[in-house]
């Protein structure tokens, strides 16, 4: 049996969407289920030459025998979930908790409409924050309560829980990232929840208890989107130069583009209580390393930052991305086990 959280270690958009697709191949988990705020997520998943970009439907749909699960405390948006069960053409496979809150048409012109949310923190504009603020306020409806997603209802804990008791593996998708934690982030420059992996277990309805493993995923040079601090910020001129050009799944904006935060990195593993890390973009310390799939093939200038990156996570970097595709990665969990 095991079940392990996948969450983001800095700002957000670590490449969280490629380490779960590759890990959903590899474990083959029964179940993934998704955990985080809700749509405001933009996850990317590069198989061969085709992209997707998935906001609802957990990142591990690429793996056809999980079944796709959002836990209950996320919140759905029932039109972009339809949408892309019909894209992915993934129905009958995805399952909502009848309890997660629902994002109506009023809570995004609110978050759009509103300038502190808009304007002063940047939020993604997909009606988050103002349908946490009715959650918290128990105004606003649950999936059960939602004609159109009957057929996805589901009890998320209760089928997690089955599988654990059978011994077969689960996994717990996390969204956004350390830095944008509602409790831990850069407060008020953070979105509607917290981001870290007790919440995810939580969202789930999964007990800390039943978690065998937390991955956290981090990104050799970090991202912003939205506003507030970002202390390794470099000049977008600098990060263009370096040919490090990000935009942002949800929103289409650029995304800020940061150095290596060795103080960010252990303050946020020891509050996920990191057991491994994934580091994302190594391509981007050195391009030489582009689409390797072994660790010998590594420049000495990758190891190198390898070594400080797990130094300061203090837990050991098991998986490592050398691009944006999928079957761009070194897995070293066997090795290391
Ligand atoms: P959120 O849940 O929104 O926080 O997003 P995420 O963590 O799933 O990341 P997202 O897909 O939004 O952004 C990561 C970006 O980096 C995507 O464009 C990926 O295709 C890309 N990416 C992932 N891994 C690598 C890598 O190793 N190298 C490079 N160059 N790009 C990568
Ligand atoms: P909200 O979650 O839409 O309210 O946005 C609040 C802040 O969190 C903004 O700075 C957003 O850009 C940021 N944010 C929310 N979700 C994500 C995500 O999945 N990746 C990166 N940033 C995010
Ligand atoms: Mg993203």
């Amino acid at each position: 049996m095991s079940c392990t959280i996948i969450v983001g270690g800095f700002f957000g958009d670590e490449g969280k969407g490629k380490v779960v697709a590759h890990i959903a191949y590899k474990d083959k988990p029964v179940i993934i289920s998704r955990g985080g705020v809700g749509p405001n997520a933009g996850h990317t998943v590069q198989v061969g030459d085709h992209k997707y970009g998935v906001r609802m439907v957990p990142s591990g749909f690429v793996y056809k025998d999980a079944k796709l699960c959002i836990g209950s405390g996320v919140l759905v948006d029932p039109r972009v979930l339809k949408q892309e069960v019909e894209m992915l053409g993934v129905k009958g496979r995805v399952f909502v908790d009848k309890r997660c809150g629902i994002i109506t048409e009023d809570h995004i012109a609110r978050d759009k409409g509103s300038a502190h949310l808009a304007k002063k923190i940047g939020s993604t504009g997909s009606g988050c924050g103002p349908a946490n603020s009715d959650r918290v306020m128990r105004l606003s409806p649950q999936a059960k309560d939602v004609p159109e997603l009957a057929e996805y209802l589901l009890d998320v804990p209760k089928a997690i829980d089955d599988e654990l008791k059978k011994n077969n593996s689960v996994l717990l998708e996390g969204t956004q990232g350390f830095g944008i934690s509602l409790y831990y982030g850069t407060y008020p420059f953070v979105t509607s929840k917290d981001t870290s992996a007790s919440q995810i277990a939580a969202d789930n309805g999964v007990g800390p208890t039943k978690i065998d493993d937390v991955i956290v995923v981090f990104k050799a040079y970090p991202t912003r989107v939205g506003e507030g601090p970002f202390s390794t910020e470099m000049s977008l001129e600098k990060s263009d130069a370096m040919g490090i050009q990000e935009f942002g799944t949800v929103t289409h904006r650029q995304r800020r583009v940061g150095g290596w935060d060795g103080d960010m990195a252990r303050y946020s593993s020891m509050i996920n209580g990191c057991t491994q890390a994934a580091l994302t973009g190594i391509d981007n310390v050195d391009k030489a390393c582009f689409g390797a799939t072994e660790y010998a093939k590594l420049t000495k200038k990758a190891k190198d930052f390898i070594k400080q990156a797990e130094e300061d996570i203090g837990s050991p970097v098991t998986i490592i991305s050398t691009g944006p595709e999928v079957t761009q990665i070194i897995d070293l969990r066997d090795e290391l086990a």
